[in-house]
């Protein structure tokens, strides 16, 4: 049977040790954050254990400094048999008056695994919206695009 995904929501804030000498935190430090958060999301949506294949396509479009609050948001928006792509966004929150501002997106491709740690299957996604259906599309090409990359990257170690 399908099942709704849930979007998952969590706040951090970014001390000294997270960042550059300039103040800007390190790209490694937030896909720290993002993947941590596209794994429960996924755990939370296959009630299994799960595993990251692949992240695609970071693109960090704006900085996030020393002081700043991050929020992250994850959902799985796409399904296949034995992986899920969970979409994580990144805003910075710095003035209370201010809604917090998108900052980074990336679509993260978990495994969902038995307990043999083998992959096994997870529940078909239910799209209900405009907006999941925009998400899936988008993470469906992402999906194919892995598919035709992982061929030639075999063909090419053959
Ligand atoms: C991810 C992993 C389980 C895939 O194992 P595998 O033997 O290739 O398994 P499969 O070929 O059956 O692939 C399982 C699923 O993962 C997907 N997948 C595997 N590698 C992928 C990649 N590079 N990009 C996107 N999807 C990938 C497959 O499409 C398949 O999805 P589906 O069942 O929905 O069609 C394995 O490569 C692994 O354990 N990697 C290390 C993961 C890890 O340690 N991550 C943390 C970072 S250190």
């Amino acid at each position: 049977m399908s099942k709704k995904a849930e979007v998952i929501t969590d706040w951090t804030f970014v001390f000294p040790n997270d960042a550059n000498p300039y103040g800007a935190m390190f790209g490694g430090k937030v896909l720290a954050i993002m993947d941590t958060i596209a794994a429960i999301a996924a755990i939370r949506y296959s009630g299994r254990t799960v595993s990251t294949a692949a992240v695609e396509a970071v693109e960090f479009k704006l900085p996030i400094v020393v002081g700043d609050r991050i929020q992250t948001c994850a959902k799985v928006v796409w399904t296949g048999r034995t992986s899920m792509i969970v979409k994580v966004d990144v805003y910075r929150d710095r003035r209370a008056e201010e809604a917090p501002t998108h900052c980074t997106s990336a679509h993260f491709t978990m495994v969902a695994f038995d307990d043999d740690r083998r992959p096994t299957g997870v529940p078909p996604l239910l799209v209900e919206t405009d907006e999941e259906k925009t998400d899936q599309q988008l993470a469906e090409l992402i999906h194919q695009q892995a598919v035709t990359r992982r061929k030639k990257s075999d063909e090419g170690r053959a």
